[in-house]
């Protein structure tokens, strides 16, 4: 069990996943993914959420060791996607007096999962608290960040925020890596269609006086707490974090790639401060969609294709609609041999946005990058530039 610590009589159980190919079903995760559980000793013993079911035998070896002979007389469960709550089933065979603590919600969901109708459940609401003897559990419901039942817990005599999925990352508790990066690409990707509820939770946390934020995925947060929920406050309320451009492209045969890459050092030549860009063939996808929310300016250059516009570029756009990318300016680089096509698909899903402000010229390249088109793209990264 990693030795991490959260206070004398609060212990972390948690799981390192180093072995899981994609997070979710999609998400790369190339260090792994921490799978954060909490105990708290007390005259009463309450355990904080599960872990995956790929990680129930170690968690319970990690359960065992920390009670030291004791049971546990509770289990909050903070939110029943099974990356927390797979292990229900695994806690309840071996310690069967456990009494489950969730809210309405949770318990009309939980059956989907699990089998619990025997379990004694003890339902609470908006504020209601638990007492352990020293500590004190607060709870605070949180729908909709990201699922419906989710809840957070504050424990009023350490001062500890039990966050949920919130200001959790990407990447298992051995790698040592830039907190923000992978948070980031976590927010945007799981949470960031839910900007409204993170407000809101956000808004709710501003009134409890936090020493601590243990999250369900990433470290725990004991130092400059105030750095966290200003990220978290930027991200949901769809503010740009950075100025600087994205350039976003798809390319089948290389020359939309080349134009994507000649307006990138046109850019930089004009003094763009940060030109990111991607290949959205090749690039992670997850990546891609942290980028678009990151930066105030977007780019995006693809390819005509069957009529339309091609696949990378209009599952990048799926991605973003359903994320609800906002609030951006973006410009649209197409090619076209013969018909055409892609901005005016591209320029439909933007449409169909709020507040994105596109950007002209739309800039058209037929089949290879020549001088006109250099021209054009100068044009483009001057707009841009001043955007
Ligand atoms: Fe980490 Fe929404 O589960």
């Amino acid at each position: 069990m990693k030795n991490i610590v959260i206070t004398d009589n609060i212990k972390y159980i948690g799981v390192d996943d180093k072995d899981i190919d994609l997070f979710e079903g999609q998400y790369v995760v190339p260090n792994g993914i921490s799978y954060n559980s909490y105990l708290i000793l007390d005259e009463k013993v309450a355990v904080m959420d599960t872990v995956d079911m790929r990680a129930c035998e170690e968690w319970l070896e990690n359960l065992k060791k920390a009670l030291n002979g004791r049971t546990p007389d509770y289990l909050i469960v903070s939110h029943l996607e099974p990356d927390h709550a797979g292990s229900v089933a695994g806690l309840i065979s071996a310690y069967p007096n456990v009494a489950l603590v969730g809210n309405a919600k949770t318990f009309s969901m939980l059956p989907n999962f699990f089998d619990v109708e025997q379990q004694e459940k003890l339902e609470v609401k908006e504020g209601d608290t638990l007492t352990l003897g020293r500590h004190t559990l607060q709870f605070f419901m949180a729908p909709m960040v990201h699922w419906p039942e989710v809840m957070v817990t504050y424990e009023q005599t350490e001062k500890i925020l039990f966050a949920a999925d919130g200001f959790g990352k990407f990447g298992a508790l051995d790698t040592e890596e830039d907190w923000t990066c992978e948070a980031r690409r976590y927010y945007f990707n799981i949470v960031g269609k839910y900007g409204a509820p993170v407000q809101a939770l956000l808004k709710k946390a501003a009134g409890l006086d936090i020493s601590m934020i243990c999250p369900l995925h990433g470290p725990i947060l004991k130092e400059n707490l105030g750095f966290y929920i200003e990220k978290y406050d930027i991200w949901s309320s769809y503010k740009p974090e950075d100025s600087g451009v994205f350039i976003a492209y798809a390319s089948i045969h290389g020359n939309t790639a080349k134009a994507a890459h000649m307006l990138k050092e046109q850019l930089l030549e004009l003094g763009v401060e940060k030109v990111a860009i991607t290949d959205l063939a090749r690039d992670d996808m997850a990546e891609a969609v942290e980028d678009a929310f990151r930066y105030d300016r977007m780019v995006l250059a693809a390819s005509s294709y069957d009529g339309g516009l091609f696949p990378p570029m209009e599952d990048f756009l799926m991605h973003l609609k359903a994320k609800t990318y906002q609030n951006r300016k973006v410009a649209i680089v197409e090619n076209g041999s013969w018909a055409p096509s892609a901005a005016k698909k591209m320029k439909e899903y933007l449409e169909g946005m709020k507040d994105i402000c596109i950007l002209e010229p739309i800039v058209t390249i037929k089949s290879t990058v020549r001088k006109e088109t250099e021209a054009e793209l100068q044009t483009l990264a001057e707009v841009l530039q001043k955007a």
